[in-house]
């Protein structure tokens, strides 16, 4: 049974959203005093800053050489889209999805670019789809971090490195809190928002040579708008890897991302940021094994994700309401931790079963998850205290 003593001690910080996701520990509008603003983005120091960013995710995230590191615009959905649109078509894909984002991108690959020789392979929240399932001389589009069940694909094994078809992975609640294994990878797009907690609006877009190659050798059947091409006359358009964007960033944007990244390297870089969010993964295990009515959604361990942690109540008198009663409990509770100041923006994901899903990547500090696991339990406590008054 849960406590029901109200805690004493909140999180300093209650920010545990799933995106946009919680500023750097110590944060504040001073870091972005150097920003290149009111100049232009083509002008040295603008184009300085933008290579720079490139680099330093490159260098963090430890990405070959040889592959390409892009910023694109319209944040990871962007990225996904584009790498969607220029590459798809040339051979049958298998589109893999265990997830809402994932879902989109299956819709995106049947419905609107109505691809005929598209295999859809899903799994239901909570659970993954068997990789080695999957024909890896096809395309295969997936999600590394499935952000609203708080499932991962625990790495990369089932797919082979002599694979004919290409791997677009969408990462981006994966990159910087979890091992991505660039060989196995052709396609890697995330979001500055997400596990360096920067801001929304451009996407990186990382390829493979193997990608550059397709690039150069395909030519999709449909038009291409402007933002999403990557080639021009036949060739790629370098730029976009060398800080000359498509179109006009934000450099307010650039400089919290390399404000962002430059905290990542202080801290110790990839092996930091992983160790981190793992951290504070581990808090809320610690809080699951010691409570029986809550329990997270991911069924096998190897697959619990260490950035969108996505819990549900399975206390019997829960399970037992009908499913929309049950939403309105895991409301509840959600709204009671917003209310009392510890807990911002933890509400399951709306397509997801009902329960909450607290941000834990990199910028969240494991002192905050631990002050709010309590919070946690009281508003359980409060919550089930309300249903009883009901049925009374
Ligand atoms: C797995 C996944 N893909 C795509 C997106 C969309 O990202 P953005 O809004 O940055 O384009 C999100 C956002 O949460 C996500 O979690």
């Amino acid at each position: 049974m849960a406590n029901t003593d109200k805690p004493t001690t909140r999180p300093a910080n209650p920010r545990f959203s799933s995106g946009p996701c919680a500023k750097r520990p110590g944060w504040s509008l001073q870091a972005l005093e150097d920003a290149a603003l009111g100049r232009s983005h083509r002008a040295k120091i603008g184009k300085t800053k933008l290579q720079k960013a490139i680099d330093d995710t490159a260098a963090i995230l430890g990405v070959p050489a040889d592959y390409r590191v892009g910023i694109v615009p319209a944040s990871d959905t962007g990225a996904v889209e584009m790498a969607m649109w220029s590459l798809l078509g040339e051979r049958p894909v298998d589109m893999v999805a265990w997830e809402s984002f994932g879902s989109g991108w299956v819709t995106d690959a049947v419905k609107q670019l109505r691809l005929t020789d598209a295999r859809v392979f899903e799994a239901g929240y909570g659970e993954i789809v068997d990789f080695t399932t999957l024909d890896f001389d096809h395309d295969v589009v997936f999600t590394w971090n499935g952000t609203t069940s708080g499932v991962r694909l625990p790495n990369g094994d089932a797919i082979p490195a002599d694979r004919k078809g290409l791997t677009i992975c969408d990462a981006t609640s994966a990159a910087f809190a979890q091992d991505l294994p660039w060989d196995k990878l052709d396609v890697v797009t995330f979001s500055w928002q997400k596990v360096m907690g920067g801001e929304a609006a451009h996407g990186m877009l990382i390829l493979s040579p193997r990608a550059v190659e397709r690039l150069l050798t395909y030519k999709p059947a449909w038009p291409l708008p402007k933002i999403f091409r990557l080639t021009s006359g036949g060739k790629l358009i370098e730029g976009i890897f060398k800080g000359e964007t498509i179109n006009t960033p934000s450099m307010l944007c650039v400089e919290d991302y390399l404000d962002a990244l430059a905290w990542g390297q202080r801290i110790g870089g990839l092996p930091a940021l992983k160790q981190r969010a793992d951290d504070n993964l581990a808090v809320i295990e610690r809080f699951v094994e010691a409570n029986d009515w809550i329990g997270f959604l991911a069924v096998d361990k190897a697959t619990r994700s260490n950035t969108s942690v996505c819990l549900q109540f399975t206390d019997a008198s829960v399970v037992a309401l009908p499913k929309d009663a049950q939403e309105a409990f895991a409301k509840g509770v959600a709204s009671m931790l917003e209310k009392e100041g510890v807990a911002l923006d933890v509400g399951a994901y709306r397509d997801a079963p009902p329960g909450l899903r607290i941000w834990a990547g990199a910028t969240v500090e494991a002192s905050d998850l631990e002050a709010l696991m309590p919070w946690i339990a009281y508003a359980f406590a409060q919550q089930k205290a309300t249903l009883a008054q009901a049925a009374a």
